[in-house]
């Protein structure tokens, strides 16, 4: 079956789907995306999707092409489209094609922003393997830009920090800035001491995840602890458990950081629950 995608208000086969080569997101990277998962065919957490997709085009001066409703409508007829059990709806805006490189930005009346949206499909997402036995992660410096909480396209360190970790045999990376933790390549990150859950703050270094807010909603709706601040690598080291969130991993728990195991070295009991709740509260909600 052919996959169909959205660009620019045509739903097309993904073969005849076409952006220009002046696309500011293709030559400066000049654009913003959201992922949103689905389960059961339905969407998880849509609507924070779509504040956090609307924060991120005011931030950088775009406006949306579409409603909040009519992006609704195009990611449901897209999963509908595609029979989309499990798996995720990417959806990706850009500055538009201005028929020039230029560094200045082209005139919104004039340049449409670009916008483009495709399914895919991930049967037995909910059910990973990896669930079970856990990731490894690897540190590397966080070198990318300040305004880490809009979530742009420039995604080619993160890819890197990805790279640098399959290298050592591992899954992924944390990013260590100033000597603290800020986040995972494509994650929030998490240590468990105890009955305390501690992660990063919300700040311009890390991205604002849809999955960590909702995680630490259920916790706290758990009677578990979570205290939001900084936390290094050695710290982690020394944890009860460590774990990963994000809309296409959920809760993943992390057994080993640069080569020391966390806790027993098995996926701990929170990350657990915390994955075991997350999925039972999504699928409730899902839309
Ligand atoms: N990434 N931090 C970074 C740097 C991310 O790229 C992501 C998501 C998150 C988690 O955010 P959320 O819970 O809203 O998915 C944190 C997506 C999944 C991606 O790039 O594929």
């Amino acid at each position: 079956m052919t996959r169909i995608v959205y660009v620019n208000g045509e739903y097309l086969p993904e073969t005849e789907a076409k952006v220009s080569i002046f696309d500011r997101g293709f030559l400066m990277a000049d654009g913003v995306y959201e992922v949103t998962s689905v389960l059961d065919g339905k969407l998880v957490d849509f609507e924070g999707h779509a504040v956090r997709l609307e924060r991120s085009l005011s931030e950088l001066d775009m406006a949306s092409p579409v409603t909040k409703d009519e992006l609704l409508a195009i990611h449901r007829e897209l999963v509908a489209k595609n029979g989309i059990e499990e798996g995720m709806v990417y959806l990706q805006i850009t500055r538009g094609a201005p028929g020039d490189r230029d560094f200045v930005f082209p005139d919104p009346a004039v340049t449409p922003s670009t916008i483009v949206l495709f399914t895919q499909n991930k049967p037995g997402l909910a059910d990973s393997p990896a669930a079970k036995t856990g990731m490894k992660v690897i540190s590397v410096d966080d070198i990318r830009w300040g305004r880490r909480d809009i979530k742009t396209v420039q995604l080619l360190y993160p890819s890197m920090g990805k790279m640098m970790a399959k290298k050592a045999g591992c899954d992924d990376a944390w990013m260590v800035e100033d000597g603290f933790v800020t986040e995972g390549t494509s994650n929030n990150a998490y240590i468990v001491k105890g009955n305390t859950i501690i992660t990063r703050q919300l700040s311009n270094d890390i991205l604002h995840g849809i999955t960590r807010a909702a995680v630490l909603r259920f916790a706290k709706e758990a009677q578990m602890q979570v205290e939001e601040r900084l936390f290094t690598i050695d710290e982690a080291k020394e944890a009860d458990e460590a774990f990963v969130t994000s809309a296409t991993t959920f809760v993943m728990p992390v057994v080993e950081i640069d080569g020391a195991a966390i806790g027993t070295g098995k996926p701990g009991s929170v990350a657990a629950r915390l994955r075991e709740i997350y999925l039972e509260e999504s699928r409730k909600a899902a839309i």
